[in-house]
């Protein structure tokens, strides 16, 4: 018997202005994209941002419905966005902030389970990992430098 051990990192960052600029431009653009949340149900709301090797920037935000299982998350969204406009275009980085108008939550967002397989399939996709940054009501940033450390030991097209 031996034991894997698999570990994540992360860095942690006091404020936005401690990121590069282009960093700062795709958060910005997630935060505007929290103006567009369609979140009458669960009162959550999630913008995100994604550059492609293009440098081009695509937003999106999460989108709900009344039959609750078809509600998408805003990284989908966006990353769904970006691919079908740059369907050959890797990503180059990606953003995702929350805000949630009941309760403040310092801490950033942590994308759900199924937010996560479909980031890492946009790194397999195109054969190239890129970082994702993320923020929360308070201004501390988290960036992982490898959308590996948000899904270690993940299912991808390799095992097919
Ligand atoms: N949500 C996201 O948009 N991203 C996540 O990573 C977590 C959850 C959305 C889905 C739903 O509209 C609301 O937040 C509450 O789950």
């Amino acid at each position: 018997m031996k034991e894997i051990q698999v570990t994540s990192t992360f860095k942690v960052y006091e404020d936005v202005s401690k990121l590069t600029n282009i960093e700062q431009s795709v958060m910005s653009k997630a935060v505007k994209m929290l103006d567009s949340v369609y979140a009458p149900y669960s009162g959550f709301h999630v913008g995100a941002a994604v550059m492609t090797a293009e440098n081009n920037v695509y937003g999106g935000c999460n989108q709900e419905n009344a039959s609750y299982p078809l509600c998408i998350c805003g990284e989908r969204v966006a990353l769904y966005n970006a691919g079908a406009n740059e369907p050959k275009s890797p990503i180059k980085l990606l953003a995702i902030v929350s805000h949630n108008p009941k309760k403040f939550i310092d801490r950033p967002v942590s994308p759900c389970g199924a937010c996560r397989q479909v980031i890492s399939e946009f790194a397999t996709r195109h054969g190239q990992d890129f970082p994702v940054l993320l923020k929360g009501d308070g201004d501390m940033v988290y960036k992982l430098e490898s959308c590996k450390d948000l899904l270690p030991f993940g299912f991808d097209s390799n095992y097919l």
